[in-house]
C-alpha cells in the first residue's frame, strides 16, 4: 500500500491526468471546429493553459511517481519504461510550446501554417497525450492495485 506522501502524490496525479484530458477534449473540438467555427475564447484559454498545465503535471509525476515505480519495479525494463515517459514528457512539453505560439498567432491573424497543418498538429498532440496517460495508468494500476499485489 503506498505511503501517506505517494499516496498524495498519486491523487494529484490522477486529479492533473483528468485536467489534461479536459484539455485534450478542448483541443479536439477546437481541431473539430477549424477553420470556420473557432471559438475565439477556448482557442486563448488554451493557448494560455496548456503549457503551465503539461509542465506542472510533469514536474509531479517526475518528482513522486517515477522515483517510486524505479525503486518497487527495480528492474532494468522498468528504468526502460521510465526513460521512454521521461521522453514523452519532453516531446510533449515542445509540443504544447509549439501549439501555444500557433493558437495566440492565429487569434493575432498572423498565423502562416494552413488549417490542416494546425489540425493535423493538435490532433498529434492530444492523441499522444491521451496514449502517455494511459500508459501511466496502467503502470500505476499495476504497482499498486491492492487485489492484485495482496
Ligand atoms: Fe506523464
Amino acid at each position: 500500500m503506498p505511503d501517506t506522501r505517494l499516496a498524495d502524490g498519486l491523487h494529484t496525479i490522477e486529479k492533473n491526468h483528468g485536467a489534461l484530458l479536459t484539455l485534450c477534449q478542448r483541443l479536439e473540438d477546437l481541431a473539430d471546429s477549424l477553420p470556420f467555427s473557432v471559438d475565439e475564447a477556448l482557442c486563448r484559454e488554451v493557448a494560455a493553459d496548456i503549457v503551465p498545465l503539461l509542465s506542472q503535471a510533469q514536474a509531479v509525476e517526475e518528482d513522486t511517481l517515477y522515483p517510486e515505480l524505479t525503486a518497487r519495479a527495480g528492474s532494468c525494463f522498468s528504468a526502460l519504461m521510465i526513460e521512454r515517459l521521461k521522453g514523452e514528457h519532453r516531446c510533449d512539453r515542445s509540443g504544447a510550446e509549439e501549439i501555444a505560439l500557433t493558437l495566440q498567432a492565429m487569434l493575432a491573424g498572423r498565423c502562416r501554417l494552413s488549417f490542416e497543418t494546425v489540425g493535423y498538429m493538435l490532433r498529434g498532440f492530444f492523441e499522444c497525450v491521451r496514449r502517455h496517460i494511459a500508459s501511466e495508468r496502467e503502470l500505476i494500476n499495476s504497482l499498486y492495485q491492492p487485489t492484485l499485489h495482496s
